[in-house]
């Protein structure tokens, strides 16, 4: 539990202050993760917050592709993601188990297929990388592919079994990390964290929109695209997040339809990601738009209609169905794709942001990281790559 006390009122505004060992902004998926894990490790942890559970997560499809997601020069990042995606079955069953949350975990696997000879060309790439990097991806034929997804386009010329690239429903896993965390003591503070509090070159915990200031031995910056604008953090350490828009659709598959897709289907149409995930539940969700527009969050006419053109090119019967939700969410994007882990140069202040396309995916990993750096002071391995010093390499760090 975190410990309260009134702080000696030196002015007229007088504030609460609570104390704990762990200090959280930010209360989307990696947030949440990060504080159910410290807290299971014994440590006091509170999390800031308006709305926990809300963020990114509220858009994000939630694949777990680790594999058809590969992208060139991000061999460094693969190996967290593998690893993550490796975590993802006992990570679910204990979280289930804590909150009795079904998360929609489904290990369905995934099709890319190509619509034309430059997306086959891209998907050709693609696989050789695949197969260099030793991951489990199977070419197959145009009619191959229809046969496993009988609503693909007759055009659909060729394509990409993975078996290992899943599914959970992120809106789900907010809302049973959520209840993990209740029940494992942490405090929820629902307010909106205005400034870092630095005091003698460390950060000592932050203050409040409502007024009230927090304090704790250790805080971790976890606020998704917003992790870069928090007040108070010295521009040396400010992590260089920016938000990368994200459109997407949800339709529902009516029991009359059903089966409709059995697996993810993604292809590159155009230069452009579209996929389309269905859920056991009815839910198709189709995304996403990947725009560099700032704070920008409206959901645009040509977003629904590009989703909507290139996801009708690959899956035509998509436009029978209904039409339940659009929505724009911001992923944190780093400079090198990456999500920022551990510790700053900063005393005090600790990281777990920037986690841009992989949220969903680096979900268990990080929290299993984060907590480990939190109560030994030691990053694990696999997250020594990902430490926010790769960003500020003149300043000196504090060990890992
Ligand atoms: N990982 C899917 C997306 O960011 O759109």
């Amino acid at each position: 539990m975190s410990r309260t006390r009134s702080t000696g009122s030196t002015g007229s505004t007088r504030s609460t202050c609570s104390t704990s060992d762990v200090l959280v902004i930010g209360g989307g998926i990696i947030g949440l993760v990060t504080a159910w894990r410290s807290a299971q490790r014994g440590l006091s942890t509170a999390v800031v917050d308006p709305e926990p559970g809300g963020g990114a997560a509220r858009v994000a499809a939630g694949m777990l592709a680790a594999v058809t997601e590969l992208h060139y020069g991000e061999e460094t990042l693969l190996a967290l993601n593998l690893a993550s995606a490796r975590r993802y079955p006992a990570f679910v069953a204990e979280l289930q188990d804590a909150t009795g949350h079904d998360v929609g975990y489904r290990a369905c696997g995934t099709l890319a297929v190509a619509l034309d000879a430059d997306d086959r060309a891209h998907l050709r790439d693609l696989h050789a990388l695949q197969i260099r990097s030793g991951l489990e991806s199977e070419w197959l034929s145009g009619r191959e592919c229809r046969r496993l997804e009988p609503m693909l386009a007759p055009g659909v010329r060729g394509g990409l079994r993975v078996d290992g690239d899943h599914q959970v429903d992120p809106r789900r896993l907010a809302a049973a990390l959520v209840t993990a965390c209740e029940r494992a003591g942490v405090v929820f503070h629902r307010s909106l964290a205005e400034r870092l509090t630095v005091v003698r070159d460390r950060a000592t915990g932050v203050t409040l929109t409502d007024g009230s200031a927090l304090e704790a031995d250790q805080v971790v910056l976890a606020a998704g695209s917003l992790s870069g604008r928090l007040a108070g953090v010295p521009q040396e350490v400010l992590p260089p997040v920016r938000p990368v828009k994200g459109q997407v659709l949800r339709l529902t598959v009516p029991p009359a339809f059903a089966p409709f897709l059995s697996r993810t289907v993604r292809a590159v149409v155009r230069g452009s990601h579209v996929y389309l995930v269905p859920r056991e539940n009815g839910e198709l969700v189709v995304g996403a738009t990947s725009e560099e527009l700032g704070w920008d969050t409206t959901v645009t006419a040509g977003g629904v209609y590009e989703l909507l053109r290139d996801a009708h090119e690959l899956v035509p019967g998509l436009t029978e169905l209904p039409l339940t939700e659009t929505l724009a969410g911001l992923r944190p994007g780093s400079p090198d794709n990456a999500p920022l882990l551990g510790p700053t140069a900063l005393d005090g202040l600790r990281l777990a942001t920037g986690h841009y396309r992989n949220g969903v995916l680096l979900t268990p990993v990080t929290g299993d990281v984060m907590a480990e750096f939190l109560t030994t002071g030691v990053l694990p391995d696999e997250a020594r790559p990902f430490t926010p010093r790769r960003f500020s390499p003149v300043r000196q760090e504090q060990p890992a």
